[in-house]
């Protein structure tokens, strides 16, 4: 069996890691072709991942870079295709709602390609959400929905997909942090930013919603308000931090810790370590419902209701104002952690290899005549 798993930004990254594995463990005869689109580079972004996540080195580097949506997309399903061609594969595995993932599920249907979607049926019913149109896009093609929570069924079934084609699985990036959770544990990044356990609020700001208009210089002088009694740990993303020079955003208070983007470890170690986290992030409001840290979501709406349902996760809306909420917020709640959703156990991606690997008896026997 040849699969290829196209991956590009750093949360695909994190999804994919257990599921190569996974693959490579149970079908070591197979081919596992790995395809890195390039959108995300820095290696701040990039190769820190694979080198903390054990992915090996991608097989094809396609170097799309940064653009806007209709460059980067078409350019990623300009190199993506010839790479497909030449490796002719049975199957392909994407991750997550990105513009990589938009662009090798479009590429793949054109070629009569199966494609494997991790991370399937997830929905802000937000259409201005890049994300959400590629979400919709790469279910409504993909033969095999990898799901992580209930909502996701009756998304797709609304969507008239057939239930034949949904698996729930759990969650292939608790996988990654119950896989690392030790070394995560080990890491003692608070200390080494030199804030305290249990004593500071972790924020990453990213959407073009929030960065990339006038919002931004609201929500900076507002965290350097929440510094004054609560440190604030930021790791700026590399849009962010663009946007903020671009505004001349300064962030100026001696409680408010910038920096640079941190690798795997480093910032789940933070996320562990926090008293609170403030994000517009998917993935991390994910990751704190598992570590039972309160997360504060400053969207209008989450693709990932389970995360609210469970307590873990309070919507404070797109309104920095809300952010003055939190100390208090922090008083009132109980420190009971949630317990994580079904099936966030560690073991999605071995799941999905099952349904795969069955999917194709032809790669058990390949595997068994050449053993
Ligand atoms: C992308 C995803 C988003 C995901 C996020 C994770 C889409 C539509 N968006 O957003 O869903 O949550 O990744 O981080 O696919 N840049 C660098 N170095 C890098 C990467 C980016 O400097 O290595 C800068 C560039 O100026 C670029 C900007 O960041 O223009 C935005 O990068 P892009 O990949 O377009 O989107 P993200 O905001 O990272």
């Amino acid at each position: 069996m040849r699969v290829v798993y196209v991956i590009g930004t750093r949360p695909n990254f994190v999804k994919t890691a257990p599921v190569i594995a996974a693959m490579r463990d149970r079908h070591p005869e197979g081919r596992h072709v790995i395809v890195h689109t390039g959108q995300h580079y820095d290696r701040a972004m990039s190769e820190v991942f694979f080198e903390e996540l054990g992915v090996p080195t991608p097989d094809h580097m396609l170097e799309v870079g940064s653009g806007t949506h209709a460059v980067q997309t078409a350019r990623t399903m300009e190199r993506l295709e010839p790479v497909l061609l030449a490796e002719e594969p049975d199957l392909l595995v994407v991750p997550g709602d990105v513009n990589s993932t938009l662009a090798a599920v479009l590429v793949a249907t054109k070629l009569q390609l199966p494609v494997a979607h991790v991370e399937s049926g997830l929905r802000s019913f937000d259409m201005t959400m890049p994300e959400e149109v590629n979400r919709i896009v790469a279910d409504r093609f993909s033969e095999y929905l990898f799901m992580h929570s209930e909502e996701a069924v009756g998304n797709l079934r609304a969507e008239g997909i057939p239930d034949e084609r949904m698996h729930m699985v759990g969650n292939t990036m608790i996988d990654t942090l119950v896989a690392l959770r030790e070394r995560i544990d080990a890491a003692g990044s608070p200390a080494r930013l030199g804030v305290e356990e249990d004593a500071y609020a972790l924020v990453t700001l990213h959407r073009p919603a929030l960065v990339d208009g006038p919002l931004l210089g609201a929500t900076v002088a507002q965290l350097a308000a929440l510094s004054e009694q609560l440190p604030v740990v930021f790791p700026v993303h590399p849009r962010t931090r663009k946007m903020m020079e671009a505004a001349g955003a300064g962030a100026d208070a001696p409680g408010l810790l910038l920096s640079e983007p941190l690798g795997y470890l480093d910032f789940l170690s933070l996320v562990a370590g926090a008293r609170a986290v403030l994000t517009d992030s998917g993935g991390i409001q994910e990751e704190t419902t598992y570590l039972g840290i309160p997360c504060f979501t400053l969207r209008d709406n989450t693709e990932r209701p389970v995360t609210v349902e469970l307590g873990t996760n309070r919507l404070l809306g797109l309104d920095p104002g809300a952010i003055a909420s939190i100390p208090g917020a922090l008083a009132e709640r109980s420190d009971a952690p949630a317990e994580p959703p079904p099936l966030w156990d560690g073991h999605a991606a071995e799941r999905i290899a099952d349904v795969l690997l069955a999917a194709y008896p032809a790669a058990d026997l390949a595997a068994t005549t050449s053993a």
